[in-house]
């Protein structure tokens, strides 16, 4: 076993890092902070993974990150390991990044983080500074500390605090934890590293303080100082209230289509006051990704877990989850009858710039489709191989197309699912000429309606007015605005 060489250093300014978890946050997390001029040691158990980025290829698509991987790999900043205890012994500020799946009951599944809290026990051979980066329940750093000593090697069998009269006191262990909950968003994930609104760290210590706070003030963004249990609150209340954003606008959405309004204009409009703010207000098909689903669902929990009512996040989520429904109820009143149906999928990733697709509501979307028994047509830039490994393509039935274009070929409607710059760009000319039907179903807003109807399509769109190339509505039956 290789050990990295610990420098003896007085102060932890120009400590090495280790980052463990190279996943979508931790990969990024490490690479920005060798691009803050730091040394970055980064360890996965998964040895196929470090193999791939020690290659300079990293195991999945975000903007940038290839080049910010090759920078450090030349630069010698940044050094991938598969030996995850080196790499704890090698550093001294510890990034906890793996995964907190979801358990059946919703709860994070914390099997992963406790590991980490176990290795670092058995390798704290200096002062170390444990930061969880991951998201977690609020109370885990406290559960982080507690395992560390309980599985030192050096520790007294007797509890932390007692001691055994005459024998030697055992070294006290010599280190911190802290919070400091990341904001990254898929396909964002550098330019948030980089620029974020806000840095949340939770410390206890004033040796925790400085670290954290020298190590982040380069970006010369706002620090919020709190405890720990208040930073893992943060971070849940965050995604929480962004779910809810989202939710409540799809909400507004299916009531302008009642009522003739225009979901867009709306959230301009609600969203130009400042105490409401512009952003997550999109209406849709919902949201997915491997963050808010899960998150909300752990957050319920905790609520629950404490005596909290906190329905309000259950509605959310029951939202949500109606939202394939209405989807799918849109393009049956486009097209009339769904078997047997062609219809392009435009958009298969859970957002764009991404190439993620877990608890994607486009894949959601698809499955439904595809039991209705519609003949499928399917295109991604980033999302193809990952989506045909959970969906495999199934001759006369289900394709995977090169193109947007391929997809729209003899389709008799085509959906969009994710909202790629890629679709917004299409020659809609182009791919109305190759679609036996020319009617569009916007999921997400994408394409200016008067831009769409000119190009002779039926176009389909979210709480917002909806026309046929001749000025009619899209589809019969509807009330007029
Ligand atoms: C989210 C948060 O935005 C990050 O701050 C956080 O760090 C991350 O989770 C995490 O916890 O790790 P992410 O899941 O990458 O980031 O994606 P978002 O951009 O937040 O989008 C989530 C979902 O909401 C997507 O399916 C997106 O299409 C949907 N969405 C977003 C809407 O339906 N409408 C909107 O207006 C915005």
């Amino acid at each position: 076993m290789n050990d990295i060489p610990v420098p003896q250093k007085k102060s932890l300014d120009d400590a090495t890092i280790t980052v463990l978890g190279l996943g979508h946050i931790g990969l990024p997390t490490a690479l920005g902070l060798a691009e803050l001029g730091r040394r970055v040691i980064g360890a996965d158990d998964d040895a196929s993974k470090v193999r791939l980025i020690r290659a300079g290829q990293p195991h999945f698509y975000e903007p940038g990150l290839t080049d910010l991987l090759s920078k450090h790999l030349k630069s010698g900043r940044f050094q991938p390991l598969e030996d995850v205890a080196a790499a704890v012994r090698g550093g001294s500020i510890i990034f906890i990044c793996v995964g907190t799946p979801q358990k059946t009951s919703g709860q994070a599944d914390l099997a992963q983080v406790e590991a980490v809290a176990r290795l670092v026990a058995r390798n704290l051979n200096e002062y170390k500074l444990i930061v969880e980066k991951s998201t977690v329940p609020a109370i885990t750093a406290q559960w982080l500390k507690r395992t560390i000593v309980r599985y030192n090697p050096g520790r007294s069998p007797l509890a932390a605090g007692e001691s055994t009269p005459g024998a030697p006191s055992p070294a006290p262990l010599d280190f911190d934890v802290a919070s400091n909950p990341e904001f990254l968003r898929e396909g964002k994930a550098l330019e948030d590293f980089f620029h974020p609104d806000r840095i949340v760290c939770g410390v206890e210590s004033e040796r925790a303080r400085e670290i954290l706070t020298n190590l982040y003030s380069p970006l010369q963004r706002p620090i919020v100082l709190t405890n720990t249990s208040t930073a893992e609150l943060i971070k849940h209340a965050a995604n929480a209230f962004l779910s809810t954003k989202i939710s409540f606008i799809n909400m507004v959405s299916d009531l302008c289509e009642k009522v003739g309004a225009d979901v867009s204009a709306v959230a301009r409009g609600i969203g130009l006051d400042s105490r409401i703010g512009p952003q997550f207000l999109g209406a849709g098909i919902g949201y997915g990704g491997y963050c808010f689903p899960k998150d909300l669902r752990a957050f319920i929990h905790l609520a629950e877990e404490h005596g909290v009512d906190f329905s309000l996040l259950q509605e959310v989520e029951r939202i949500n989850q109606r939202r394939v429904d209405v989807f799918v109820r849109k393009v049956r009143q486009a097209v009339w009858t769904l078997q047997g149906k062609t219809l392009g999928i435009l958009g298969l990733a859970f957002k764009s710039g991404t190439d993620d697709i877990r608890e994607a509501v486009s894949l959601k979307i698809v499955q439904a489709l595809r039991n209705e028994g519609s003949i499928l047509r399917l295109y991604d830039p980033q999302a193809m191989p990952s989506a045909q490994r959970e969906l495999p393509a199934a001759p006369g039935r289900l394709t995977y197309c090169s193109s947007a274009y391929e997809a729209a070929r003899g389709a008799q409607a085509l959906l969009l699912l994710t909202e790629w710059e890629e679709f917004r760009q299409l020659d809609l000319a182009r791919v109305r000429n190759l679609m036996e039907v020319p009617v569009l179903v916007d999921g997400r807003n994408l394409f200016d309606p008067d831009a769409v109807r000119q190009a002779g399509f039926e176009y389909v769109c979210m709480g917002r007015e909806e026309a046929g190339p001749d000025g009619l509505r899209a589809h019969p039956g509807k009330a007029t605005a």
